[in-house]
This record gives structure tokens, sequence and C-alpha cells, in this order.
């Protein structure tokens, strides 16, 4: 490969790739706000974090998610590395979480076993607000149990973890698509009804029609609305062991009171799904505008190699999550300023506040400054930040070993000698100065 000479580097202005952003300072305390809860509510339901790798070989991801769909035909960043294996920045955190369970020996834990991730996700996406091509997930899975009780928790989860962020306008839909033994009946009959109208269809239907009939009933277009409107409906397709898995999960979920609407028409994108799948939606939104998805895969971990092994899960895409919080106007609690901002006035004061701010730091204090600029700016400049305390030393205070403690919001200040400072602010005694 040939790079550009240093000369043009210097003059050209880069952009972050078309999709992929920046997250700024700014942003971090929704960031932050998001993790912590992802972590403990994530804890609460008995989840351990895993975290692997952002790239795996491409077949992975080909073989789970599904080689019919939007994600493995035309979304994935795929290249070969230098020794020519095909490798893929991850598109979803499942696949790379089941590969790990198999590599582990996880199967010979107590099952099932229940993880969490935070991870960053690559899709070659049409990109627009809330669809980026690098984005990022909180995903859930708990691997090993068919119990429908696993299911309804792990809605429970996503419900809940939605909840405690703060955001109110949310609808949660259900449906069950069924296992290997009855989905094909379905699948016969949707493609039955849909080659009666087949000239209806728009383009991309018509290739799902033959590729993917499922994802018939996801389309977008206008054109397709009707006819999705009157198309069979999964769970009059399920087996007996289906149709009493869902009957027992939903009534789980109104045990746990969780205001779930049944939506025929919903299927997802990731082929790897039997039975339950669940969307929680802003309300009005369509699955587009979808703030966490998943469902049961129970033939997955089989899939990649392993026994039989039943699962169920969920991610929540943590840009659109933030998007939800600034349309609801979620207030998040703001990362704490730096405590103390040293001002100094003069070459020995300045020394000395490096020191100290050295000092105050091995104590544990956020310190800021000092810096060569005059007494006023370095006093505006701390005011800006919202720092808590501004500790002031000049001549006088150098020959005294003493500084000026002011706390910031009350305007308050005093001469304080410099071994109090650490015991006046772990007090908050200053007013008593
Ligand atoms: P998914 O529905 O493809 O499912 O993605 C989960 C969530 O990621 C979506 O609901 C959305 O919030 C977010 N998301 C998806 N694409 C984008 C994008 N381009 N930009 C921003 N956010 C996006 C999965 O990935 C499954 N692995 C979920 C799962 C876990 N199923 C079982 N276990």
């Amino acid at each position: 490969m040939r790079y550009p000479s240093w000369e043009r580097l210097e003059t050209k202005l880069y952009q972050a790739p078309r999709g992929i952003v920046d997250t700024l300072p700014g942003e971090m305390a929704y960031w932050r706000f998001i993790e912590q809860k992802a972590a403990s509510v994530s804890a609460l339901y008995g989840f351990e974090r895993i975290d692997t790798p952002t790239f795996e070989e491409t077949g992975l991801f080909v073989h789970s998610v599904g080689e019919e769909t939007d994600i493995v035909t035309k979304e994935m960043y795929t290249f070969n590395d230098r020794s020519g294996k095909s490798m893929t920045l991850r598109p979803e955190g499942t696949a790379p979480v089941c590969r790990a369970y198999l590599e582990h020996g996880m199967g010979n834990l107590p099952q099932p076993v229940k993880l969490y991730y935070l991870a960053d996700i690559f899709r070659y996406e049409r990109p627009q607000a809330g669809r980026l091509r690098q984005f990022h997930q909180f995903g859930c899975e708990t691997i090993g149990d068919a119990d429908p009780a696993l299911d309804a928790e792990m809605i429970d989860l996503a419900w809940q973890f939605c909840k405690t962020l703060g955001l109110s306008r949310l609808e949660l839909k259900l449906n069950s698509i069924g296992c290997k033994k009855c989905r094909p009946a379905f699948i016969a009959a949707l493609k039955g009804y849909y080659q009666k109208h087949a000239d209806r269809l728009c383009r991309d239907c018509k290739l799902r029609l033959e590729r993917n009939t499922l994802r018939l009933l996801d389309c977008k277009q206008d054109a397709c609305q009707p006819l999705t409107r009157q198309a069979p409906r999964n769970r009059d397709y399920l087996c007996p062991e289906c149709a009493g898995h869902f009957s027992h999960l939903q009534h789980y979920l109104e045990i746990l009171g969780l205001p779930f609407r049944l939506e025929d028409r919903l299927v997802r994108g990731l082929d790897y799904y039997t039975r339950t799948v669940f969307e929680i939606q802003p309300e009005g939104g369509s699955s587009q505008s979808t703030i966490a998805g998943g469902g049961r895969y129970d033939d997955l971990i089989e899939t990649l190699g392993g026994r039989p092994t039943p699962a169920v899960g969920f991610a929540s895409g943590i840009e659109r999550l933030i998007l939800n919080l600034k349309k609801e106007a979620v207030a998040v609690p703001p990362l704490p300023a730096p405590h103390i901002f040293l001002a100094s006035l003069g070459e020995p004061a300045k020394e000395k506040a490096l020191r100290l701010a050295a000092d105050l730091r091995k104590k544990g204090f956020a310190v800021l400054g000092p810096l060569d600029r005059s007494l006023k700016a370095q006093m505006r400049l701390a005011n800006t930040l919202g720092v808590r305390y501004t500790v002031i030393i000049g001549e006088e205070e150098v020959k005294a070993g003493t500084v000026q403690l002011r706390e910031m919001a009350a305007a308050r200040q005093a001469t304080v000698p410099v071994k109090e400072i650490e015991n006046i602010i772990r007090s908050g005694d200053l007013a008593s100065l």
C-alpha cells in the first residue's frame, strides 16, 4: 500500500468516515450513565460481563446471522488479514458470545450461563439519525435453558433497563416465530400468499420471496403494507410445543406486569431466532427506531458445533438510547467536575502550586492548574470549569506557608495553612473559618 506523503497529510483536513462519529466529552455523561445502569441492572439479574474481540472469522457471522440477511449480504466490514484469512468487524454480539461459550467450555458450568456485554458494532448501513455504521450495544445472553420464564426474565431486564434510564414512552412488541419443526409450514403459507400477489411487491420483496420469505413481513415500503396486513400469522402455525412455550411466556409477562403487545409482523433481521422475538420501541416508532431487540435462539450453539443448547438474549443500541433520553428530556447526572483549581502568581508560587497539585492528587483530589496566565485569567477559567474550590497562591502565601482557599459556589474565601487544605475540603468547613 502507498501512503500519502507527509506534506500532503499536513494539508488534508480529515474527517471521521461517514456514519462513524466521535463521542466528545460533552456527551460522556450520557455514556457513563447508561454504562453504569447496564452494569447495575445486569448484576440484579445475575449477569456477568464478557468482552469478546472486535473482529472474528467471517464464517462465524455468516453461519449464525444467516447468509441471506441484509447484515451478511450488504453490511459487514470484511477484510483479509495478512495471512489471507477473512475477518469481519463484529456486526452483532450474540454469535461471538456463543463462540466464546463453546471455546471456553462454559457448557460444563452450571446452566444457564448469563453474560452481558458493552461492545462496539459495525454495520455498513445507510446513515441517518440513530443509524450509524459504528455503534454500541449493551447486550445480555442467557445460555443453556429453554424455560419461557427466562424469556420473560430477559424481556423484563430489557424493559426495566430502559425504565431505570428514565425512558417512559415505550412500547413492547412480542411475537413467536416457531421452531425448525413448525416454521417451514408457515413459510410455505407465507410464500403461497405472497406469490399470489407477486406483481404488487416492491423490488426487494420480490427477491425476499425466494431468499428470505420471513422478511417480507418486515418491509417498510408503502406499496407492500396492504398485502402484509392480510398475510398469514406465524402464531397460527406454531407446533404444540412452541404454542405452549409462547402462552407460558405471555402468562409470565402478565405476572411481571409488562405491557406487551402481540405483533404478528415482528420477525427481526437475524436468522438465528426461534420462538420468542421482541422489540422495545419509542411510542409510535417503527422497527427503524427500535431501542432494544432480541429473542430466543435455541439452535445457534448447535449450528456453531456445540451440543443442542437453548438460549435467549437481547441487545440495545446505546446511541439510540441517548437520542431518546434527549427526546424525552431526561436529565442525566453530570460528570463530577474537578475539585480544585490551583491558581498561582509569580514563579515561586507556581513552583509551590505544582508541588501542592501533585500532593493533592495523591490524596485523591482532581486538580487543575497552575497555568502561566494572569491571576484574573486563571480565576475566570476556574469559574468556567465549574471547580468546587480554587486554591490561590501568591508571594505572601509562599512566605507564610498558607493559601487562599475559595469555595466557588458560595464565593467564600479564607486564608488557610497548606496542611489544613485536605481537612477543610473534606469536611466542607470553610464556612466556619
Ligand atoms: P439488532 O436488533 O440487530 O439485534 O440490534 C439491537 C439493537 O442495536 C437495535 O435494537 C438498535 O437499538 C441497535 N442498532 C442496530 N443497528 C443500529 C445502527 N445501525 N445504528 C445504531 N444502533 C443500531 C442484535 O444485534 C442481536 N444480536 C440482539 C440479540 C442478542 N438477540 C439475542 N441476543
